[in-house]
């Protein structure tokens, strides 16, 4: 995006409110700062002061890597503990709470009466669609998940997906907003549960825990897990082959590239690990492996994969598109190297 574009866009949402400020809402606190915008932290726990300001003290050298001006970077920063206060003067609102339905339902309903009606309202749920969260909201055009990958202020993904009543004014300006704070946000075609990238990580982490507790050749069985629901999706049109290709390179891929599943959950569940990860999430995340849809690979589905491909890569001659790949796979494998050296 061009600078002044950008420029404008950030002017336009210069007021943020951060709802719940854990693993997630820590770290976009410090994505916001880290562009000039004024960040109002609403959490209810007691050490959110002292837990926001150790987590961007811990983020500045990686900021800083990015690119990204650090200095005075708390300059913007102030707590509310009234919901109602915390909303009442901001041009978005990025929601970070525990990932329970009822919460963000009721969540929206109260911010939606205090909130300026220009305010662009973002989810930052793993799993729970803007559809099913504006259900006690009376006008929820302006709402719809902006889903970011631990941590959101290094991996460039957004999922974005308008629920059934956001008017596309939001998801046009939550693009806009995104791509100017340096994210890659990608619109969903529909509204499915789990979005792409984390179905794709909860496919291959069913996978990884069988493996872990029985015995099985290992990489072959992973890909294979995944490319099931990549197929999945593409055949339910949530993405195109191309879209899911792109969404795989921003998010998993390169989270993989430096650490495994296992690892990357880790991380995920904040300082309390796999205990606190398996509390937020084992359940849904079970929930989705029983539910899973049987994946037909007829000969209609195999067309579908088949032209999706051709009209995007396939029509590249191999040895061109093996040339990039090798090239790109190379220079992650120097930027591993150069890491691991120097740690
Ligand atoms: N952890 C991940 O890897 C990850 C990745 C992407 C998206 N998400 C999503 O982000 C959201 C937050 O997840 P997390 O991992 O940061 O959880 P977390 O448990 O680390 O943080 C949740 C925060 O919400 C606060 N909170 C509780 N009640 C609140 C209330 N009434 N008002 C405001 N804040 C309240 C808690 O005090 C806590 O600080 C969830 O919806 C989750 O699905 C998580």
């Amino acid at each position: 995006m061009n600078e002044d574009i950008a420029s404008d866009v950030l002017e336009r949402y210069s007021k943020v409110a951060v709802i719940g400020a854990g693993v997630i809402g820590a770290s976009w606190t410090a994505v916001f700062l880290a562009h000039g915008l004024s960040v109002v932290v609403n959490d209810p726990r007691d050490d959110v002061e002292a837990v926001v300001h150790d987590y961007i003290r811990k983020a500045t050298p990686t900021l800083k890597a990015l690119g990204l001006p650090t200095q005075n970077l708390t300059k913007k920063l102030t707590f509310e503990a009234e919901l109602d206060r915390a909303v009442a003067d901001v041009d978005l609102v990025q929601e970070n709470g525990p990932e329970r339905v009822e919460f963000k339902q009721d969540l929206w309903a109260r911010i939606e009466q205090h909130v300026p009606s220009h305010a662009l309202l973002l989810s930052s749920s793993s799993a729970k669609t803007a559809t099913e969260q504006s259900l006690k909201m009376k006008h929820p055009s302006r709402l719809l998940i902006g889903h970011p990958f631990n941590p959101p202020h290094l991996i460039p993904l957004v999922e974005i997906v308008p629920g059934e009543r956001t008017e596309p004014r939001a998801v046009a300006d939550a693009v806009a907003f995104y791509k100017a704070i340096g994210k890659v946000p990608r619109v969903l075609r529909k509204e499915i549960q789990g979005f792409v990238a984390n179905r794709l990580q909860r496919a291959i982490f069913r996978e990884c825990c069988h493996l872990v507790l029985e015995e099985g050749f290992v990489a072959n069985r992973l890909q294979r897990a995944i490319f099931r629901e990549c197929c999945h999706l593409v055949l339910e049109g949530v993405v195109t082959v191309d879209e899911l290709d792109d969404i795989v390179t921003s998010s998993i891929g390169l989270r993989w590239a430096a650490d495994g599943p296992f690892r990357s959950f880790h991380l995920g569940g904040g300082p309390g690990g796999f205990v606190s990860f398996f509390r937020q999430f084992a359940p849904g995340m079970e929930a989705a492996w029983k539910s899973q849809a049987a994946v037909t690979l007829d000969a209609k589905s195999q067309q579908t994969i088949i032209d999706q491909a051709q009209a995007s890569f396939a029509a590249t001659p191999p040895e061109k598109l093996e040339g990039e790949r090798d090239a790109k796979q190379l220079a992650i494998l120097k930027a591993l190297a150069s890491v691991k050296a120097s740690g």
